[in-house]
């Protein structure tokens, strides 16, 4: 990792679009992206697969700490490296795609719709107050910053994770509209009503803002963009604008 390499932080709530802006983004650019939810929901994950207690999180931090392995690389993993992890080390294998966005896999197998699910959305909202559990992740999202830059998503990029990026974004809209596009956007294969995503993005929000560390809230020198009456269009034409400035480029 190098301080040099420009990054654009993007932090928001749950269902804020910080996802489709910067793929976007990264895509105009041509630059990494870190999906940085997408770890919360992997260690949510394992900790749903060995079953291990949330209000016991001294263990779950020995666990993730002795028995999980992550690796970041831009290939999916070959079956033969996993057989030299020792047993019972379980190894995540995060790929980082820069336009299709990161996969994930849990021992050789592909774990990444699972983590979409409401289930883990709920879960990885508990896994995300773990300070510990935070810390652990730190230095992989960090190795990410790499050339020619990197779009980092999430609710403590700008606060936490790369304090002096170039370019600092803190999207909001209003939870009902949140709740309302995440409903369309599930259209096909909806498994809850309106009233249960408002409740849920409610909560999540509720969990994100007011735990003890890193909670979701604007850096100082982020640009608020208020998303409720724009489209996803609008805001990344928003974003682009502010970009040459931020990284003193003509
Ligand atoms: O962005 P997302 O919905 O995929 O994030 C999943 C959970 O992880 C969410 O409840 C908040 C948490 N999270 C976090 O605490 N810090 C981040 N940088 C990204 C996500």
């Amino acid at each position: 990792m190098t301080n040099d390499v420009p990054v654009i932080a993007i932090d928001g709530p749950a269902a804020s679009g910080k996802g489709t802006i910067a793929i976007a983004l990264a895509e105009d650019l041509g630059w990494h992206r870190l999906d940085s939810g997408l770890l919360y929901r992997t260690v949510a994950y394992v900790i749903d697969q060995w079953n291990l207690d949330y209000s016991d999180p001294e263990t779950i931090q020995d666990h993730i700490r002795n028995f999980l392995s992550f690796s970041v690389g831009e290939n999916p993993p070959n079956a033969d490296s996993h057989k030299q992890i020792e047993f019972p080390k379980v190894s995540v294998h995060v790929q980082i795609q820069r336009l299709t966005g990161s996969k994930v896999w849990y021992n050789a197998q592909e774990i990444t719709p699972v983590l979409r699910s409401e289930h883990i959305s709920r879960l990885s909202s508990y896994a995300a107050r773990i300070p510990t559990l935070r810390n652990e992740l730190i230095p992989i999202q960090r190795e990410l910053r790499q050339p020619p830059g990197l779009v980092a998503e999430g609710r403590d990029m700008g606060t936490v994770l790369f304090p002096t990026a170039d370019l600092k974004i803190f999207l909001t809209a209003d939870v009902a509209v949140r709740a309302q596009r995440r409903f369309d956007q599930y259209a096909k294969d909806r498994k809850q009503t309106y009233e249960e995503i408002l409740e849920d993005l409610r909560e999540r929000d509720r969990q994100d803002m007011h735990r003890g560390i890193a909670p979701l809230k604007k850096a100082e020198d982020a640009i608020e963009i208020d998303c409720t009456y724009l489209s996803v269009k609008c805001v990344v034409e928003k974003v682009l604008q502010a970009v040459p400035a931020a990284l003193k480029v003509a």
